[in-house]
């Protein structure tokens, strides 16, 4: 039997690593990163515990359609994993949140390897943290998205955190505004690079891809 888990490596400072993500990466035999462009975040995080392993790239910006994508990246992983070995994935955050790791377990699985996921702590919970945000009050109900907001389920919440919002800030904040809520963007939490912006010219001049925007209806 081949075991992989994937490993949530958190929002960015390594020290946000889980101590069973941690013990887990150093007990494996290999270690796979998800990377674009020759960059990886997560295994760039994991940098200081992943130098004496064996690393291996897997590379998620190839063409092709994303199913295929998957499928061909499960059969590399099985390619490489000998019976009875252990492999650890890394991911961004968590793996159950906005996750290619997602996918990538469904495929693996069809392959009879055997899968399991490690929390992590999630890029919005990190930014709330650093922002000084509550994510959710008692009482209070808290609407998560990626890219664009549903306006109808906006209206029905009092806390949204909207991910990947560097294609279209503008109209985010033009809809968190029409709905009156106030709003703060988090840039690379927890790392070197961090930015804690609430104006809005100073929010649209940033294009980073590794933000998201935190908004809380206003209260009297
Ligand atoms: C593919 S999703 C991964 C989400 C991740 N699994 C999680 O648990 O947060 C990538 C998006 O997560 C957000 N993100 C991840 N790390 C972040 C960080 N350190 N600071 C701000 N946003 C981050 C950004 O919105 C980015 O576009």
């Amino acid at each position: 039997m081949k075991k992989l888990y994937g490993i949530g490596v958190g929002p960015g400072d390594s020290e946000y690593i889980t101590l069973k993500g941690y013990n887990l990466i150093r007990k494996a035999d290999m270690v796979f990163i998800p990377s674009s462009g020759g960059k990886s975040f997560a295994g760039n995080i994991a940098r200081d515990y992943i130098r004496d392993k064996q690393v291996l790239e897997l590379d998620f910006a190839m063409d092709g359609n994303e199913k295929q994508k998957y499928a061909i990246i499960a059969r590399f992983i099985d390619a490489k994993l000998k019976s009875g070995q252990i492999g650890v994935f890394l991911t961004l955050g968590d793996p159950m949140v906005y996750s290619t790791f997602c996918y990538l377990q469904k495929e693996l699985v069809k392959l009879g390897i055997q899968v399991e996921t490690v929390p992590g702590v999630t890029s919005f919970c990190a930014a709330a943290n650093r922002a000084k945000v509550p994510v959710a009050l008692k009482g209070e109900s808290f609407y998560l998205c990626d890219g664009n907001i549903d306006e109808e389920v906006l209206k029905a919440v009092d806390s949204v955190c909207i991910l990947k919002t560097y294609k279209n800030k503008a109209s985010i904040l033009d809809t968190l505004e029409k709905y009156g809520f106030e709003y703060v963007y988090v840039k690379r939490c927890t790392c070197d690079e961090e930015k804690v912006l609430f104006e809005r010219d100073e929010i649209l001049k940033d294009t980073d891809y590794i933000s998201l925007i935190l908004g809380r209806r206003k209260t009297e």
